[in-house]
């Protein structure tokens, strides 16, 4: 029995369906199982609840051979290492109490980076306490999700721009989800591994956001342009939308990281996966900003 948390997520609802395509036994924690895709639901066991609560890991864990394991992000939440540390104490304990062999977790590249880096440093907490639980634990390691962009789709379809704070002419490392779920699968069900490791997964290619601009305005067939917001806008923006003071210090110290190197180190080893940036405007990107232009229509 396979255990998967955030299993409507875009990370999670992949791994579901990879997990179901094997062929293997899969236990779901839902906090409401209506947002189930109907086939799915009818092929998985389900525990409803949120999976920082130890009642509903109780009730989803015995039996289990393997868990899937994601914090949910919570841009509201008032400290990301008290958010992320929440959860991975219950699942933790939970998983040395149910005798869980082995655990998938989705965390971030860039361990052992010096200094500060906000919601990164909280993922990588959140592995430390993972790997106390005693069970074999991989961390899987990725840099920028392509799929952030999809969240700019009103801009990149109205205005031809999209928007992040770091420099325009430095490589950006980045993945497709779907590489995440389809390394996860493979690990859940061929659990020959032991002991506890980082995973770093990155995408083949780490073009720079202006470079990206390039690519999307090919794929798209119109021009879209880079553009940087300054940390003091991007603050501003984060405020705006309700964030306390320390989710906006998470947010900036992660952002800092990122524009001093800290996915680096793991670049250099990482194992490539499959889907290059072009792929992915091509397969997701474009298709979703068609789907924006038909609606508008
Ligand atoms: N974005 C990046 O560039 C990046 C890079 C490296 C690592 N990461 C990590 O990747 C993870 C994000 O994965 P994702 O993109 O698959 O997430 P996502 O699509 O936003 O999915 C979030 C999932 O969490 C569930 N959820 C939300 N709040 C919850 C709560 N309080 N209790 C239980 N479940 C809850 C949601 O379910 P319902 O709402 O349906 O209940 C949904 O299934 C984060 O841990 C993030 O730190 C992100």
């Amino acid at each position: 029995m396979i255990v998967v948390t955030t299993p409507t997520g875009q990370i999670g609802s992949q791994v579901v369906r990879r997990l179901l395509d094997h062929g293997s036994a899969v236990r779901v924690i839902v906090r409401d199982a209506s947002r189930l895709d109907r086939a799915v639901r009818e092929q998985v066991e389900t525990v409803e609840g949120s999976h920082d609560d130890s009642a509903v890991l109780d009730q989803a864990l015995p039996g289990a051979d393997a868990v899937f394991w994601l914090v949910p992000p919570n841009p509201h939440a008032s400290s990301a290492a008290e958010h992320y540390l929440t959860f991975a104490r219950a699942g933790a304990a939970a998983v040395t109490r149910h005798e869980v062999g082995h655990v998938v977790g989705v965390s971030s590249a860039g361990h052992g980076w010096p200094a500060p880096a906000g919601i990164l440093s909280a993922a990588f907490a959140m592995d430390a306490e993972l790997a106390r639980s005693g069970a074999a634990y991989r961390a899987l390691s990725m840099p920028f999700y392509m799929e952030n962009l999809l969240r700019q789709l009103d801009v990149i379809r109205g205005q031809g721009v999209f928007y992040l704070t770091c420099a325009g002419h430095l490589p950006l490392a980045s993945i497709a989800t779907r590489d995440i779920a389809g390394r996860a699968a493979d690990l859940l069900t061929d659990r020959s591994w032991t002991g506890q490791e980082n995973l770093p997964l990155f995408g083949p290619d780490r073009l720079t956001p202006d470079g990206m601009a390039e690519v999307i305005s090919q794929e798209i067939g119109r021009p879209v342009a880079y553009r940087r917001m300054t940390p003091d806008d991007f603050a501003s923006m984060l405020r705006s939308q309700g964030a306390s003071d320390q989710a906006v210090k998470d947010r900036i110290e992660m952002n800092t990281a990122q524009e001093h190197g800290i996915y680096d180190a793991d670049w250099t080893h990482a194992e490539p996966a499959a889907t290059d940036f072009r792929t992915w405007c091509r397969d997701v990107l474009g298709p979703a900003v068609d789907a924006i232009r038909a609606d508008v229509v």
